[in-house]
């Protein structure tokens, strides 16, 4: 019993490489890429409600489940597109009907840089739901 530093030191320094290497989540944006912060935000501040592959975030009822789903379910960014303009107007009015999802989570430069990731994330489908990938060019 005089010496359990030895099982004290490799737990501290697995610890240790847990923290440094594999703390995060698998959010898809590259580092580098100016959409990056926004992937960040909405997997902090969204993903208990909506679903969106690129930032590792699953709030949304999930595919092929037919029960009605909780009141918080919100759309799946996988499968629904949405524009800049619409999600910077559902952040401010608390999604389009105002009823459930909570105004102004983000707001200022943050809103635009969420606003800007949904812009050019959602809509392509999920890894296990691929959808037509023909809707590009619709208005
Ligand atoms: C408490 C749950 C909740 C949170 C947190 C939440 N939402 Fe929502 N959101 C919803 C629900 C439910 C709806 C659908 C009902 C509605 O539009 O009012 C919705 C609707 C939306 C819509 C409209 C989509 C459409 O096409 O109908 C957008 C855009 C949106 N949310 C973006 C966001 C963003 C961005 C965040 C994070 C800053 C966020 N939401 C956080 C629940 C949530």
């Amino acid at each position: 019993m005089k010496r359990p530093s030895a099982p004290v030191l490799l737990c501290l320094g697995l610890l240790a490489a847990l923290a440094a290497g594999c703390g995060k989540g698998e959010i898809a944006v590259p580092e580098q890429a100016s959409t990056r912060q926004g992937a960040e935000l909405f997997y902090e501040r969204c993903a208990g409600c909506h679903s969106l592959d690129a930032a590792n975030s699953f709030g949304s009822k999930p595919e092929g489940d037919i029960q009605p789903g909780e009141r918080t379910n919100g759309p799946n960014f996988n499968v629904r597109k949405v524009k800049r303009e619409d999600v910077l107007f559902a952040i401010r009015n608390g999604g389009f009907s105002g009823a459930i999802m909570p105004a102004n989570i983000v707001t200022g430069t943050q809103a635009e840089e969420v606003a800007d990731f949904l812009d050019k994330y959602s809509g392509k489908g999920s890894s296990e739901n691929q959808t037509n990938p023909g809707t590009e060019n619709q208005p």
